[in-house]
């Protein structure tokens, strides 16, 4: 295999707040290879964006990186001068968020936009910069790309406004793309779309993509490995095939049991876990997961537990895992 492009290393970040230290993340390690493309799935709140925010330290006050390393091409994101993360940031490691409107400038071209986007990392001669941008729109599936170059954010659709912010971000051909909730704002179909053209994307230009998402449904739809993040954490990581056929971690277990689906009754109601994620500035003692966990055993109430081998490149943080609770608790399955 070949060598990871991106290695985090017991990566912990923290917001100082007059309540109390917030671990929004909290000891978390994963690599990312070439090419790859890797969901990261939790809830809202269990550290998904600090995690990827972590990654291009923009961390606001008073959040700060506390422990761990960001290994990108063998330098470490977290004590490199700022200059240098400057550098790293848009050009090699890009990233775009679920709202493209609160990104985009409303009163400039978005293809003057794009062109920024190339020129502040590359000396580039307008007329060049301007077919770049055009083909770059031809990329992401703009239609009339050529005249569409020309037109401002809110004469775009919110899909094409999505599709705008990618090429936005594929301007330096960047060797990561991390997209946080990218689909989110938009209606199913055009969601579908996205995804399609992400992966698409992924395949011609082989950029490593980091999709984050609540949904377990969307990182099907696009990525081969999946972190499961609860409370800071990471409980369940594996390819996405596998832990889709059989999740180890109940919490993983219970997101699958949640996901929409197109073919259930409308009148079916969506299972969702119960209970809400704990406080992350006192989390739970043992098992962070058990005070929702329905499967929980004495121990999980004191006891923490790591990560642990459950199958091939597959690991689960739990005393029990799917495999032994479905043993013993057969109305699980109905
Ligand atoms: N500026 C801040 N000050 C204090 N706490 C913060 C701040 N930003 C984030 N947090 C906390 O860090 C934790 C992780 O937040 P994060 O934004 O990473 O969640 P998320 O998984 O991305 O959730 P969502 O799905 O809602 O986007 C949360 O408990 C959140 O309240
Ligand atoms: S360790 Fe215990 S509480 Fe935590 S997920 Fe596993 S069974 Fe549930
Ligand atoms: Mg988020």
């Amino acid at each position: 295999m070949t060598a990871p492009v991106l290695q985090v290393k017991d990566l912990k970040t923290q917001f100082f707040t007059d309540d109390g230290v917030v671990k929004a993340v909290d000891g978390v390690s994963f690599d990312l290879h070439p090419g790859e493309t890797l969901g990261i799935v939790g809830e809202s709140g269990c550290g998904k964006s600090v995690t990827a925010l972590s990654i291009l330290r923009l961390v606001q006050e008073p959040g700060r990186i506390t422990q761990g390393q960001i290994i990108f091409k063998g330098s470490d994101i977290v004590t490199m001068p700022d200059d240098d993360v400057r550098d790293i940031r848009g050009k090699d490691i890009a990233m775009i968020f679920q709202d493209p409107l609160s990104s985009l400038n409303p009163v400039l071209q978005v293809g003057f936009q794009i062109e920024e986007a190339m020129e502040a990392h590359q000396k580039i001669p307008g007329k060049i910069a301007l077919s770049r941008a055009v083909q770059l729109l031809k990329q992401v599936r703009i239609p009339a790309a050529e005249t569409r170059v020309r037109d401002y954010p809110h004469q775009f659709s919110g899909g094409m406004r999505q599709r705008a912010m990618i090429a936005m971000g594929l301007a330096n051909k960047p060797s990561i793309l991390i997209a946080d909730e990218p689909t989110t704002a938009l209606d199913v179909t055009v969601q579908a779309q996205i995804l399609e053209l992400l992966r698409d994307l992924n395949e011609e230009t082989r950029t490593a993509i980091i999709l984050i998402t609540h949904n377990m449904g969307v990182v099907a739809g696009l990525c081969k490995r999946v972190l499961v993040m609860y409370a800071g954490r990471i409980v369940e990581q594996g390819p996405v095939d596998q832990i889709f056929k059989d999740p180890q971690h109940p919490y993983t277990w219970s997101l699958l049991q949640s996901i929409p689906r197109l073919d259930a009754d409308r009148k079916d109601r969506l299972l969702s876990i119960e209970g809400l994620p704990p406080d992350l500035i006192k989390p739970p003692p043992g098992c962070r997961f058990h005070p929702r966990c329905r499967f929980r055993i004495e121990r999980c109430f004191h006891d923490d537990p790591a990560l642990m081998d459950v199958g091939p490149d597959q690991d689960a943080a739990c005393w029990v895992t799917m495999r032994r609770a479905l043993a013993t608790d057969g109305e699980a399955h109905a």
